[in-house]
């Protein structure tokens, strides 16, 4: 990144301007941003269904965000939040879909590693995947645009093995059997804040 000008060079040589507005900067900003030609589309992340109303529901609102990035797993399957995007053409993206890297500043080192869930393992058996990329393929094909994370060559190109095959109707509502609304990433210590998103059921 570039610090003087806040924006990232990509592979193609473009630039990117690197926009972050912390949690929460009211849609006119952003709508500057996207009428300055800053930004092509805009996007938020954590936001829960009220939030989301919330701009929805602003009078004069000139643009309406195209996706909400959130924690999205077997194990925290936003089901609810998903049906609710879709409602509205938001797409959702989907972060800590492998289960995050479990970094101990953000994640509880006694939680559940997704990655060894048995039934995530016997669908990986099955398909002869491996379990990540099961958990990928999951999202895929519930609409959810999916990240996943790596620094290891031989993962990255293990993830992108996404598009080559197909989980069954019966594996995905088994995988959807997995939910048990387990967030990973909880952000404890930004509860007291009032916009903090997690309190409410999604
Ligand atoms: N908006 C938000 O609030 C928010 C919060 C958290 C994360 N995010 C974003 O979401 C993205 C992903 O998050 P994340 O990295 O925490 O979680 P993640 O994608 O769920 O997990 C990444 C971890 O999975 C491992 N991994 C990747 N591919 C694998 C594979 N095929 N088999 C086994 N392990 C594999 C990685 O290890 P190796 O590197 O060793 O392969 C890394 O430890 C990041 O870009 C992050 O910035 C956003």
């Amino acid at each position: 990144m570039d610090p003087k000008y806040q924006r990232v060079e990509l592979n193609d040589g473009h630039f990117m301007p690197v926009l972050g507005f912390g949690t929460y900067a009211p849609p006119e900003v952003m709508e500057k941003c996207k009428d300055a030609g800053l930004a092509k589309s805009i996007g938020v992340s954590n936001f829960n269904c009220r939030q989301l109303e919330m701009i929805l529901n602003k009078p004069g609102l000139k643009y309406k965000p195209v996706c909400n990035q959130v924690e999205c797993h077997p194990y925290l399957n936003q089901s609810k939040l998903l049906d609710f995007c879709k409602s509205k053409d938001i797409v959702l993206v989907a972060h800590s879909a492998l289960g995050t890297q479990r970094h101990k500043l953000w994640v509880d080192p006694n939680s559940p590693v997704l990655l060894e869930d048995p039934v995530l393992c016997a669908l990986a058996k099955k398909h002869k995947q491996t379990p990540a990329l099961i958990a990928l393929r999951y999202q895929l094909q519930r609409g959810v645009v999916v990240l996943a994370k790596s620094y290891n060559e031989q993962r990255i190109r293990e993830n992108i093995q996404v598009f080559e095959f197909q989980l069954t109707s019966e594996d995905m509502k088994v995988l959807d059997g997995l939910n048990r609304n387990y967030r990973y990433v909880v952000m404890d210590f930004l509860m007291d804040h009032p916009d903090y998103p997690f309190s409410d059921e999604y």
